[in-house]
C-alpha cells in the first residue's frame, strides 16, 4: 500500500466510499471536435462524468445526503421500510446507502415504461418494484401518481418517503458536491451549464451555486419533446408533479426526441466516454442552444470576452448498460455491425 490515494478502510470503509464528500473528484472530460459541432466557434464542451460516482450514477449524490440528513436530524429513528418512486437509479442509490444506517427494507413504484434491465437492476440490489402506470397528464399532487402513492406509504410511522421530488437535501446535493466541483474543475470559467430534468435536483443545485458566483451563467434544462421517451428525463407535463420551483433556477429550456438522445449517447460511447441516453440528451439540448442562439444572434454573447472561448458544461448521469436494448429500437441497424455466422448462435433473444 505505497500510495494512498482512494483506499477506504476499516469497520465504515464502505460508508466513507459511498460519501461523495470523500471521494476524489468525478472526472471533467471535453469532447473532441466530432461531438461539438460548435468547435469552430471558439466553444469547448466538457462531459462531467457523474456516471463514476461509486454507484454508477449521478442518485448516489443526492440518496446519500437525503439519507444522511434524516439520521442527523433523528429522522431514521424507527424506520424499518423505505419507499420512493424512481425511475430506478435514485431508489437502488437509496437502497445501498441506507443499509449502512440499518433500514434493509427497501420499495420503489416504478413507471410502466421503465425498461426491463433496469428493472432486474432493481431486484439484483434487492429492492422490491411496484409497477404503477403514470397518469398522462397529471396535476401536482394526483393521487394516481407513483410520487404520490409513496408519500401515502410513508403516513405508516415505520415508513420512510425520501421524497426526492421537494426534499431539498436533493438538490443540496448538487450544491455541496457536484456544482462546487465543476468550479474547481473549469477555474470558475464555465459559462453555460446544460442537464437534463428529472427530479430537477440537478439543475436546482447546480444553478444556485454556481450563478451565485457568476451571474452571467447561462442554465439550460433540458426536457423531454412531448411523447418522446428517455429514461429519468420527464417531459414537460410529467414535470407537473416536481414540487421543486425549478422554473426559476433556468434560462432556457429545450426540448429533445428520444432518438437524437440515444444516436449522441451511443457516439459518446464509442469514442470511449460510456454514458447513457440521458446523457445524449443533456448534450443534444446543449447543441440545440448553441445552435438556435448562433443562428439568432450569434455566439459573441457568450464567453470570456478576453479570450473568447466559451465554456460548457452538462452532467453524464448514468452509463448505457441498463438500457442496451433500447438502443436498438431507436437508432437504425444500420449504425451496428452485422453479426456474422448469427444461425450459430444457441442463445437468441
Ligand atoms: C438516468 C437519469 N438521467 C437524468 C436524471 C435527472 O436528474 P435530476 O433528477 O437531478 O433532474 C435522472 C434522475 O433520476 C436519471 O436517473
Amino acid at each position: 500500500m505505497g500510495n494512498r490515494q482512494n483506499v477506504f478502510e476499516g469497520s465504515s470503509a464502505i460508508r466513507d466510499f459511498l460519501d461523495p464528500g470523500k471521494n476524489t473528484y468525478l472526472p471533467l472530460v471535453e469532447l473532441p471536435s466530432t461531438l461539438n459541432p460548435f468547435a469552430g466557434d471558439n466553444v469547448r464542451i466538457f462531459a462531467k462524468l457523474m456516471n463514476m460516482m461509486p454507484l454508477g450514477n449521478v442518485k448516489a449524490a443526492p440518496a446519500f445526503n437525503m439519507i444522511e440528513e434524516k439520521y442527523l436530524n433523528g429522522e431514521l429513528e424507527g424506520v424499518r421500510k423505505i419507499v420512493e418512486n424512481s425511475s430506478g437509479n435514485t431508489v437502488s442509490s437509496v437502497a445501498l446507502v441506507a443499509r449502512h444506517f440499518g433500514i434493509n427494507d427497501i420499495q420503489s413504484y416504478v413507471p410502466s415504461e421503465i425498461s426491463w434491465h433496469k428493472l432486474l437492476m432493481l431486484l439484483f440490489f434487492g429492492v422490491e418494484p411496484i409497477v404503477n402506470v403514470e397518469p398522462e397528464n397529471p396535476d401536482e399532487g394526483d393521487p394516481n401518481s407513483g410520487v404520490s402513492k409513496a408519500k401515502k406509504d410513508a403516513e405508516q410511522d415505520d415508513v420512510l418517503n425520501p421524497g426526492q421530488y421537494d426534499n431539498q437535501a436533493n438538490p443540496r446535493a448538487h450544491e455541496r458536491w457536484t456544482a462546487a466541483q465543476i468550479w474547481d474543475q473549469t477555474d470558475g470559467k464555465i459559462d453555460v451549464f446544460c442537464a437534463g430534468l428529472g427530479t430537477t435536483g440537478t439543475i436546482i443545485g447546480n444553478s444556485r451555486y454556481l450563478k451565485a458566483k457568476k451571474p452571467s451563467l447561462q442554465v439550460v434544462g433540458a426536457m423531454r419533446a412531448p411523447d418522446n421517451y428517455v429514461p429519468g428525463v420527464r417531459t414537460e407535463k410529467l414535470l407537473k408533479l416536481v414540487g421543486f420551483d425549478w422554473g426559476k433556477h433556468v434560462d432556457t429550456i429545450e426540448r429533445v426526441e428520444t432518438a437524437l438522445s440515444y444516436q449522441l449517447s451511443l457516439e459518446m460511447s464509442r469514442s470511449g466516454i460510456i454514458v447513457g441516453p440521458s446523457s445524449g440528451l443533456a448534450l443534444a439540448g446543449l447543441q440545440q442552444y448553441l445552435g438556435d442562439l448562433k443562428a439568432r444572434n450569434g455566439l459573441d454573447e457568450l464567453g470570456d470576452k478576453e479570450t473568447g472561448e466559451i465554456i460548457c458544461v452538462f452532467p453524464c448521469p448514468d452509463g448505457p448498460l441498463p438500457y442496451l436494448d433500447e438502443y436498438f429500437k431507436y437508432i437504425d441497424k444500420s449504425h451496428f455491425p452485422s453479426i456474422q455466422n448469427e444461425d450459430l448462435l444457441l442463445n437468441k433473444p
